[in-house]
């Protein structure tokens, strides 16, 4: 799925809704994807295929329930996420009412077909699963995910087989898994050596750095693309670094602030694939996306920056 050349701009009547009217002047609104500088990208190992290194989370932020004015700012969300040049979109079964938020707020702004669905399966027994990636699927209004991942390896010894089975017959593009802030870590890998999983999700940010020790080796051994949830520890990390100045440095590596301090950071190890920030916010998401621009840190700039944070 390529994305769209034409962009739609947002209506007066969407902006009002989310109270962005005032703050936003329609005139600075991107009209065409030419217009957008494009974004870093890395490939999937297993296909080559290629996806921009911020992609965008969707727990907590999106899961609003009914309430018509959140849904709406949510879609804004979206579609300057997809205005700036993203992809992947990351939502599951536990996240209450994301799903159907993604899924309608794509369908309202039109934007689905650039999108690459990132969802997963949460469910035990086993045997359930594929009821719950039906509902998944309704509630996206996707015919078929890109990605399905087995979340929190919940029942992953049933669902496993059960998703390349998919993937076979063409039902499923990619299959993976997911944990979060160091669980699990042993049984990640031991599934990394001997599945054939396309991704794997796990937490990675400048205060969350363990996976940097063996599920990252491992993923570049391997040929496994990485998924990197809870860059900003949900928001706390940004929190506590807001209080200290940037260093004039992060000039260098083009960083306007500490989210892109922070993401450019994580998508810069070469085995990351795509880091996956959650945002209620379009200020925000589009911060988020420069985080994927060149100029990118190197080894050394890398140290300096981790460095500089456990030092504060
Ligand atoms: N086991 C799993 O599979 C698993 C576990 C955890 C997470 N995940 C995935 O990873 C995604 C991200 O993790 P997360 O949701 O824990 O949190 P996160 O992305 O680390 O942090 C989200 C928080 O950061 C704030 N934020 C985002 N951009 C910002 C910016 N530019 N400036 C200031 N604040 C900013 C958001 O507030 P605003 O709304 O105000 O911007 C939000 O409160 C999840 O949404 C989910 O898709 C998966």
């Amino acid at each position: 799925m390529q994305a769209e050349p034409l962009i739609p701009p947002p209506s007066r009547r969407d902006l009002l809704l989310t109270g962005l009217a005032a703050s936003m002047p329609t005139a600075l609104w991107p009209r065409t994807a030419a217009a957008q500088p494009a974004l870093s990208t890395r490939p999937i190992p297993s296909t080559g295929e290629r996806l921009p290194l911020v992609g965008l989370g969707s727990w907590i932020t999106f899961n609003v329930g009914n309430d018509r004015v959140a849904r709406e700012n949510c879609a804004q969300v979206m579609r300057a996420f997809l205005d700036a040049g993203g992809r992947l979109i990351d939502s599951s079964p536990m996240y209450g009412s994301s799903q159907s938020v993604v899924g309608e707020g794509l369908a309202r702004i039109g934007r689905s077909a650039g999108v690459f669905a990132a969802d997963k399966v949460w469910i035990a027994p086993g045997s359930r699963g594929p009821a719950q990636i039906e509902e998944s699927q309704r509630l996206w209004r996707v015919q078929r995910f890109d990605l399905l991942q087995v979340h929190n390896l919940l029942a992953w010894e049933a669902h496993l087989p059960a998703l390349f089975e998919m993937k076979a017959a063409g039902r499923l593009r990619y299959v993976g898994i997911t944990t979060s802030e160091g669980r699990r870590h042993r049984e990640i890998e031991s599934i990394m050596r001997s599945q054939p999983i396309d991704f794997v999700q796990v937490s990675y940010n400048l205060l969350g750095r363990e996976v940097e020790q063996r599920i990252l080796p491992l993923a570049r051994e391997r040929g496994i693309a990485v998924l990197a949830n809870r860059p900003f520890r949900e928001g706390a990390l940004l929190r506590g670094l807001q209080s200290w100045p940037l260093p004039a440095w992060a000039a260098e590596i083009g960083c306007d602030g500490w989210a892109q301090f922070a993401l450019k950071f994580i998508v810069s190890h070469p085995a990351v694939t795509c880091a996956i920030p959650a945002t209620s916010q379009v200020a925000h998401v589009r911060q988020n996306m420069g985080a994927a621009l060149d100029p990118l840190p190197d080894e050394a700039m890398r140290q300096r920056m981790a460095a500089h944070v456990a030092a504060l």
